[in-house]
């Protein structure tokens, strides 16, 4: 089966979901624990389209051989952590030629006021100074054609995702109104489900594939022993101990285990990981970590991540090494993309008065 055919019982007339994530970088736990698992935890109630940005990735300077290499890598890694090509579109960006032509479009319906205004754009252009390209400034443009081409309902987003997708929004109803209706207008989707794994290093901050310290992400290819050794070197606050009476009370309010978080980083981190990695809840985990002191629950913590992981890696390394299967299931995932996408795009070319062949 080549199309998603909206009819068919297999889409039936589910809700559409559409996310990206870029190709640089390896992927982290943060990425799993965070997104990945979100998005395998969707694919049976959900129509669902999952795209590699390669186009996104260039706004930063990029090693083409590298980009290469890492777009294949992360299309196996998602597949190794669990999304399923038969429920799911899975597909590389620059492959659906639509997304480009429909960011054109899009682009003269998006002011350059709107688009100052984005925090990542100010963000990048300090970071990349040497660099402030066009193409980051439309950044946010190419993502509302990423949603807008699929008619998504839903999209998982992070918190710094936000404000691009309420920029979407806008641009999707201006169009609507400009001319009728065309575009779906996508709701956020914010999982109450997944965790903010933090920095083993400098744990107040977010877990990140650009991390200069590379002690402070485990990534999904680390080695076992890689992985245990970063998360016994993790930097922890101080030396008190906690009580079962502590683990009752985050398990009574969950609010005051992030209260804790927040002035306990390094441990509260360590117990997340804890809890991600075995899916135990606050009353098991503190039968085992109560009275424990930081290199017991280090050692628990290292054990069971490094078992978690494990099979994901295996099945990383055997979807990697065969990279003609790899390109059929992303050639099969452009066409199916495609088969949604051009219908959108012919509307709107038709909408703004193309003359069509
Ligand atoms: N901008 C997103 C990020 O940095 C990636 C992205 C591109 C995306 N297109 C998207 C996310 C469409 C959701 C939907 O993480």
């Amino acid at each position: 089966m080549n199309s998603i055919n909206p009819n068919d019982s297999k889409s039936g007339n589910r809700p559409v979901i559409l996310s990206g994530i870029q190709p640089t970088g390896g992927l982290h736990i943060g990425n799993l624990f965070g997104a990945i698992k979100n998005w395998v935890a969707l694919q049976d109630e959900y129509q669902c389209f999952f795209t590699i940005v390669d186009l996104h990735s260039i706004t930063i300077r990029q090693v083409p051989a590298e980009l290469r290499r890492s777009t294949l890598d992360i299309a196996a890694m998602l597949i190794a952590c669990g999304i399923d090509t038969d429920k799911s579109v899975l597909f590389v960006q620059s492959h659906v030629s639509e997304h480009a032509q429909l960011a054109w479009v899009l682009n003269c319906y998006t002011g350059m006021g709107e688009l100052s205004r984005m925090t990542q754009f100010k963000d990048k252009s300090v970071q990349h100074s040497e660099n402030v390209n066009v193409g980051l400034f439309a950044y946010p443009v190419l993502q509302a054609a990423d949603i807008l081409l699929y008619q998504a309902d839903l999209v998982p987003v992070g918190d710094d995702q936000k404000q691009h997708l309420e920029l979407v929004r806008d641009i999707a109803q201006r169009f609507n109104h400009n001319y009728s209706d065309t575009f779906k207008i996508p709701e956020p989707y914010i999982p109450d489900t997944g965790a903010r794994i933090m920095s083993l290093q400098e744990p107040t901050k977010k877990m990140s594939k650009s991390d200069g310290n590379s002690k402070a992400t485990i990534f999904l290819t680390d080695s076992d022993e890689e992985i245990k050794n970063k998360i016994k070197r993790a930097v922890t606050d101080s030396s008190e101990l906690l009580t079962l009476e502590d683990f009752k009370s985050f398990s009574v309010n969950p609010d005051s285990f992030s209260d804790f978080t927040n002035v306990r980083f390094g441990l509260g981190n360590l117990i997340s990981l804890y809890h991600v990695a075995t899916n135990k809840n606050f009353i098991e985990i503190g039968k085992e970590f109560a009275g424990k002191g930081f290199g017991v629950i280090k050692a628990i913590v290292a054990d069971s991540m490094a078992e978690h992981l494990n099979p994901i890696r295996n099945q990383y390394n055997e979807i990697r090494k065969d990279e003609n299967k790899l390109k059929e299931v992303l050639a099969e995932g452009a066409e199916k993309a495609h088969s949604v996408a051009f219908k959108t795009l012919r509307k709107v070319y038709k909408k703004v008065g193309f003359y069509s062949l």
